[in-house]
């Protein structure tokens, strides 16, 4: 017996086993990369979810006993049993260790409450965007997305909500997604030392247990389940300058010729609230912006893209036309009485749309194309928590009513024209809260994907809900220029990267306050490897381009933001790693060194991809860290030295982060740019390795699509030294020529090089050349003319 009554009968299908209570229904069901999902309701009463892309499969007769109450299905993660008179469930890991037990889900007037027994686990990482530390045992968290300007270490909660746990430790390791849009919580051993307490506002119980041989695979599988990071444009990767606001738009073009005269590398110029008229969204203020094309064509021309904010709250205002619309094609949420619901924010007095309907995702998409035409490149979604300034409770009325898809899992165009014919529902905003952000960026891409079919769309968003990484990219909000923050932001990015969403940033020197020019240059570093690169700061602080400073710090915030050009085919590389993979780019330790124990306690240092790990200096004063490599040998990434595993002091001088490459690698690094839209002329491959290495770097046009049409190339590079001779051997995939000039060798510089001869292999013959011996920093370099038919390379 539970809160649901008795159990009156089991009843299986090829896809589900239900049991049926009195009062309510659970379901069981298996993905394919066996993850098990337990559904528990009241009523039937079940919304589709927002997250979970992904279908159930047939259940394997073979793994599978039924009981009169009892299932066991017994997978290759482990085993799983669950005792459905009493709603109790555990998993068992294939190790043996660490089960996890459900204790009965019970439900009342206030929601539900579920505990889970955790025998021993210690070490919990994930949960999205949290303040909360590194790892979340003993830690309290809220699902309720929330603005919450300045905030503080341990605030909670914040902008958007990722209710995936991840169990990680050398014993082993399984995650949990506790799928539900209302304010959820999350007691992780902080009541009880060996249990989980998870509580539920409104709607179902949606367990997804997620086994795995290691967190990799976790991570990976839960990216199956919610979807993939999207592709952005190349652009996206480059370094981004935003403050509140640059205005007017002799600023803004000021300000992109000071980056091409002070030769700092950047892409991308933000505009925030003020380009628009009274703050109206979709207008451009005519006093500040008088020509916006001609403005965009200039930074076009300069090799700028320029991103705009674009906030849910549509002014509330008779005659302007994207509110009349919107009232006309009824696409703003209502309140139970069938008015509408309204609230202030920047622009005064604004209605709002209903995001979680077709309808009005359609129309909002299509309100992009007002500044597409104009030249805009990307987009910017902010205060979509949703943020009302003067709501009680600052977000909508909780009894605020929203018409919902049934479809809610259509990525492309094909399903969106299935989902017409599916049911629509009414939910109240308390029930779906933590995806109206998640659901208005769905918006925004879906339309700038109608819009330009064939074009990449960087979409940003502030708030966001579990494969919300399928929309957008998010930032950590409104911050504080301290080298807390700085701290606090690595241990934010590890833990959303863990939650699905690799692509993240903070704003660099702190949104709220003005950074010290040392804090800002550490913070430049640490963005040097931030999958989302960009300077933001609050109105009226005070100037935070990099050469605002002056020097010596423009030259050191040159040579940082010059690191992240040269690196940017390593990056973007790693960036379809993450896309194809669903693993962050920006990861602990952990994630490659599972039965490292010394690697779960490790947040103030990374590994970028597989090959890279870097430990940014997040104190003032210090200019010396002390790393951890984990096992194997390492070599400095700037002169190649060969440092061995365990704990070493290394200097830190401002704008040199200690980066280390492992052993063996192959690094794709270019000659200096400044905009991605400049072509680079040289790919320069860095052997770190004396013996043997390797590396693979992905090339495309880095705006379209036609990457899923097989205009890439895929290459794979070998390294080997035998005698006096090194071999480089490349494969290479697709048909994407990318336009270098020369392709680069640096390898580290021993007494048995300098090299006679040179050879180039490529499908069409040998060139034999002279090297031109160029000794950097330890490395030798080598050059010859790109060839896209590049076979090998022979040096002598
Ligand atoms: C919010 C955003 C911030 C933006 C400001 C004005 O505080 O988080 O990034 O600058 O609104 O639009």
């Amino acid at each position: 017996m539970n809160t649901l009554g008795n159990l009156s009968k089991l009843e299986q299908t090829p896809k589900a086993i239900f049991a049926h209570y009195d009062s309510g229904e659970a379901r069981i069901e298996v993905f394919k990369s066996g993850i098990v999902h337990l559904t528990v309701m009241r009523g039937k009463d079940e919304m589709k979810s927002f997250a979970v892309i992904d279908s159930p499969v047939d259940i394997p007769a073979s793994s599978m006993k039924i009981g009169k109450a009892d299932v066991e299905l017994a997978g290759p993660g482990g085993t799983f049993n669950f005792h459905l008179e009493n709603l109790e469930f555990s998993f068992i890991p294939k190790s043996g260790v660490n089960s996890l037990d459900l204790k009965g889900v019970q439900f009342s007037d206030t929601g539900l409450v579920a505990e889970f027994d955790i025998h021993g686990a210690r070490n919990f990482y994930g949960l999205g965007e949290k303040t909360l530390p590194f790892n979340k045992y003993g830690t309290r968290a809220t699902m309720w997305n929330s603005d919450f300007p300045a905030y503080t270490v341990r605030f909670d909660p914040l902008y958007e909500s990722i209710p995936f746990l991840l169990k990680s430790d050398p014993q082993g390791t399984y995650g949990i997604f506790l799928d539900n849009t209302s304010r959820t919580t999350f007691d992780v051993c902080a009541t009880d030392s060996d249990q989980i307490v998870y509580t539920a506002k409104e709607g179902a119980f949606e367990l997804y247990v997620i086994p795995g041989k290691n967190p990799a695979e976790v991570v990976g599988k839960f990216s199956e389940l919610t979807g993939k990071m999207h592709m952005p444009p190349l652009w996206a990767l480059g370094y981004q300058q935003s403050r509140w606001s640059y205005y007017p738009e002799a600023r803004v073009l000021e300000l992109a010729r000071g980056f091409r005269e002070n030769k700092i590398p950047c892409d991308v110029i933000y505009l925030d609230i003020d380009y628009m008229n009274g703050y109206k969204c979709f207008t451009w203020s005519p006093k500040n912006f008088p020509t916006p094309k001609e403005m965009l064509d200039t930074l076009h021309g300069l090799g700028f893209k320029v991103v705009t904010i674009i906030d849910p709250g549509i002014k509330d205002e008779k005659g302007y036309d994207v509110f009349e619309s919107g009232m006309k094609d009824s696409v703003f949420v209502k309140k139970p009485d069938g008015s509408h619901f309204t609230g202030q924010v920047w622009p005064g007095k604004c209605v709002f749309p209903d995001f979680f309907n077709e309808k009005t995702r359609k129309w909002w998409g299509s309100q992009y194309k007002f500044l597409l035409d104009y030249g805009v490149d990307g987009f910017w979604n902010d205060m979509n928590e949703p943020s009302v300034f003067d709501s009680p409770n600052k977000t909508f009325d909780l009894d605020v009513v929203h018409l919902v898809d049934e479809g809610q899992s259509v990525e492309n165009e094909e399903q969106i024209s299935e989902s017409k014919t599916q049911m629509e529902k009414f939910a109240r905003h308390v029930a779906v809260h933590n995806a109206y952000g998640m659901q208005m960026a769905r918006a925004t891409r879906e339309g700038l994907e109608r819009l330009e079919p064939n074009l990449r769309p960087l979409v940003l968003t502030r708030a966001n809900y579990a494969g919300g990484q399928r929309y957008a990219a998010m930032w950590t909000g409104d911050n504080f220029a301290s080298f807390a923050h700085l701290r606090l932001a690595l241990s934010m990015f590890l833990n959303i990267g863990l939650s699905g969403q690799p692509f993240v940033g903070s704003d660099v020197g702190g949104f709220i306050g003005d950074p010290s020019p040392e804090l800002f240059s550490r913070w430049l570093e640490l963005g040097v490897f931030s999958p989302f690169f960009r300077t933001h700061s609050v109105i009226n602080s005070k100037p935070r381009e990099p050469w605002a400073f002056g020097e010596p710090y423009t030259g050191i915030n040159r040579n940082i933001i010059d690191r992240r050009y040269e690196l940017i085919p390593e990056l973007y590389s790693e960036f379809k790693n993450a896309h194809d993979t669903g693993l962050p780019m920006v990861r602990p330790l952990f994630l490659n060194y599972p039965e490292d124990q010394k690697s779960y306690e490790l947040s103030d240092e990374f590994l970028f991809g597989d090959k890279f790990l870097v430990a940014p200096v997040l104190d003032s004063g210090k200019v010396k860290r002390n790393v951890y490599l984990p096992s194997g040998n390492w070599m400095s990434f700037y002169d190649g030295k060969l440092i061995s595993e365990g704990w070493h002091e290394f200097d830190a001088p401002l704008g040199m982060t200690p980066i280390f490459v492992k052993d063996g690698g192959v690094v794709f690094t270019q000659s200096l740019v400044q905009s991605t839209s400049d072509q680079a002329d040289t790919l320069i491959l860095k052997v770190f390795s004396m013996k043997r290495g390797k590396g693979s770097a992905y090339f495309d046009d880095g705006v379209t699509r036609d990457y899923r049409d097989g205009k890439y190339l895929a290459m794979d590079v070998t390294f080997g030294a035998e005698d006096k001779t090194d071999v480089l051997d490349f494969g290479l995939k697709g048909d994407y020529v990318p336009g270098y000039k020369f392709i680069a060798v640096e390898i580290p510089f021993t007494e048995r090089i300098p090299y006679h001869d040179g050879v180039l292999e490529t499908v069409s013959g040998n060139q034999t050349f002279a090297p031109v011996r160029d000794e950097r920093n330890g490395f030798m370099r080598v050059t010859f003319p790109f060839s896209p038919k590049i076979k090998r390379i022979v040096l002598k």
